[in-house]
């Protein structure tokens, strides 16, 4: 397979009708959601969800589903936010938002989704736990941190699909097929995508620094919380869909040294306690994605 140049890329990113446009609903009801409890203002968010029919039924089916609801039948987005609570709402409007851009193909969107949103709980939670200015932050960009790997799979899907089989046979990290495969990996093409999409600067960075924390230097904490949540995923058996073979010590890490250096708590950090923390997790996590794409 030959490499492909960046400016090859741009042109696809820019030329191509297919390339997802920004769910329209996302940035305004994540404007409403991100202010402080008191702040939000329920109506407003439930007129904004109504307007979207896929995720209005995604929301009422999350209500009503066993697994979250309280027992009794919701009919209405503002009762539903009522049930779920502010903080899954707003977990679920935004994987609902982005999973909607998912390419069909034979390619699991439910492993890629489970990893995605694990990422964003686990990069969530170490925010909060090293007093990172805004956790909702490092959730969205946990949440975004690989959308590379979905416009790989919209633009290069024949390269993309034979890269994944390579990756998981031989059970090695997707990117570094992909660099070998195609000299381009999906931080590159996920960057594309963020300009296109006019996303926050911090966005961009994360997106094409998540694996390359030294280069980041808007915001180098937040790119790695999100490497070493990406790390944590990978092994932890919420990966891309197959089980890579890599050993990871997290204390070694670049970015783990980051974050350590920002809050000495880390430094004696238990990890017994912080490890069962990431597998309630990914129980979490497989209980939404199954609900959300009703497995
Ligand atoms: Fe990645
Ligand atoms: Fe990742």
């Amino acid at each position: 397979m030959s490499a492909l140049s960046i400016s090859d890329f741009q042109r696809r990113v820019e030329g191509l009708r297919e390339l997802p446009s920004l769910p329209a609903i996302l940035l305004p009801v994540l404007n409403q959601l991100s202010r402080d409890a008191d702040d939000i203002d329920l109506q407003k968010t439930a007129q904004l969800v109504s307007h979207d029919g896929a995720l209005t039924a995604q929301v009422l089916h999350m209500a009503n589903s066993p697994l979250f609801g309280m027992g009794q039948r919701v009919s209405t987005v503002r009762a539903a936010a009522l049930t779920l609570g502010i903080s899954r709402l707003r977990d679920i409007v935004t994987a609902c938002c982005l999973m909607q851009i998912s390419p069909k193909g034979d390619y699991n969107a439910a492993s890629f989704w489970e990893h995605s949103l694990a990422c964003a709980l686990i990069s969530r939670n170490l925010a909060r736990k090293l007093n990172y200015g805004d956790i909702e932050r490092a959730y969205l960009a946990g949440l975004v941190h690989d959308l590379g790997i979905l416009v790989n799979m919209l633009l290069i899907p024949k390269e993309f699909a034979r890269v994944f089989k390579i990756a998981a046979e031989s059970q090695r990290p997707l990117r570094e097929v992909e660099i070998e495969q195609y000299g381009i990996s999906h931080e590159v093409t996920g960057d594309l995508l963020s300009t296109h999409w006019h996303l926050f600067d911090y966005l961009s960075e994360v997106m094409r620094r998540h694996h390359d924390v030294e280069r980041a230097t808007l915001d180098p904490v937040l790119t790695a919380i999100v490497n070493i949540a990406d790390l944590l995923c990978r092994t932890s058996g919420l990966g891309y869909g197959y089980l890579e073979n890599i050993q990871v010590t997290l204390q070694e890490e670049y970015a783990w040294k980051v974050i350590a250096a920002q809050s000495p708590r880390f430094r004696t950090l238990d990890m017994a306690c912080f490890t069962m923390e990431i597998e309630s997790y990914v129980k979490e996590v497989r209980t939404l994605i199954s609900v959300l794409f009703r497995i």
